[in-house]
């Protein structure tokens, strides 16, 4: 029970990552927000795992929605302790195939909203002098890859407002840190394999991409997200943890 008594907003927690993180958390002790733009989702598994779980319609690029959101938390409990940064928004295309459009949707999504989140959520946090932000960035944030200069550079811009907020926040009890998951299998991943002509070799490559000879499981990133949030880490204040099996130590 590392997370007793403590409560959480999990932005994108109706599906891979942040549902792994939600359910972890839930048996870790904390009360939890699910805050997802596919509402019927969010709802079936705040209905699964009982009254400490409930769910909020949110677009992380909507200001309203990070409004919202902070008004339900603090409507619900009185406070937020820990806040996941985890929605997101993958693209793979070459940088002159992308359009504007989308290029505003994938910044908009995965870097644009985790400071709208922090904007209204982190002043309750600093008023009580206590709070963890975890922020969901990516292996594409930390390394290059083609097909990923809009995805890569929303993630690695993830990774610098993670330590800029850290250290200009640095002494206000709040602590903002980062996980870079590697290959993690969930339904993003099955999307991108999707668009691949053939799915079996893409998969097969995909077990190939980490070290370790497999993919991940998104427990395992909420595993060290867990770490971020809970007492265990209370010297960290803007780390960057790699959950990529060993990717990152090539
Ligand atoms: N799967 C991987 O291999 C991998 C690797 C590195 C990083 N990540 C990151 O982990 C996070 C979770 O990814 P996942 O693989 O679990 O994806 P997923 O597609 O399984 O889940 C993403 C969730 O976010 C929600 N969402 C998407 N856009 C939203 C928006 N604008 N507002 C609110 N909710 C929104 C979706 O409805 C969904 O429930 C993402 O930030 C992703 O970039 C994933």
């Amino acid at each position: 029970m590392r997370l007793r008594d403590k409560t959480a907003v999990i932005t994108g927690g109706a599906s891979g990552i942040g549902e792994a993180t939600v359910r972890r958390f839930v048996t870790e002790g904390a009360k939890v927000l699910i805050a997802d733009r596919n509402i019927a989702a969010a709802e079936k598994l705040a209905a699964e795992l009982g009254a400490d779980v409930s769910a909020i319609e949110c677009d992380v690029r909507k200001e309203s929605s990070a409004q919202s959101v902070a008004k339900k938390s603090l409507d619900l409990w009185g406070r937020v302790d820990i806040l996941v940064n985890n929605a997101g928004s993958e693209l793979n295309k070459t940088f002159n195939e992308t359009t504007s459009d989308e290029w505003d949707m994938v910044l908009e999504t995965d870097l644009k909203g985790p400071w709208m989140m922090c904007k209204h959520i982190v002043p309750s946090m600093m008023a009580q002098k206590s709070g963890s932000v975890i922020n969901v960035s990516s292996l594409n944030g930390l390394v290059g890859f083609p097909l990923s200069t809009a995805y890569g550079s929303a993630k690695g811009g993830l990774v610098v407002f993670t330590r800029d907020i850290a250290i200009e926040l640095a002494t206000s009890g709040v602590r903002f840190n980062c996980v870079c998951p590697g290959v993690i299998e969930t339904p993003m991943m099955e999307r991108w394999t999707k668009l691949m002509p053939d799915q079996d070799a893409a998969k097969e490559m995909l077990r190939g991409v980490m070290p370790i000879g497999r993919m991940g499981y998104a427990t395992e990133v909420a595993a060290a997200i867990l770490f971020f949030a809970s007492d265990d880490s209370s010297l960290c204040q803007g780390s960057v943890l790699s959950v990529d099996g060993g990717f990152t130590a090539q």
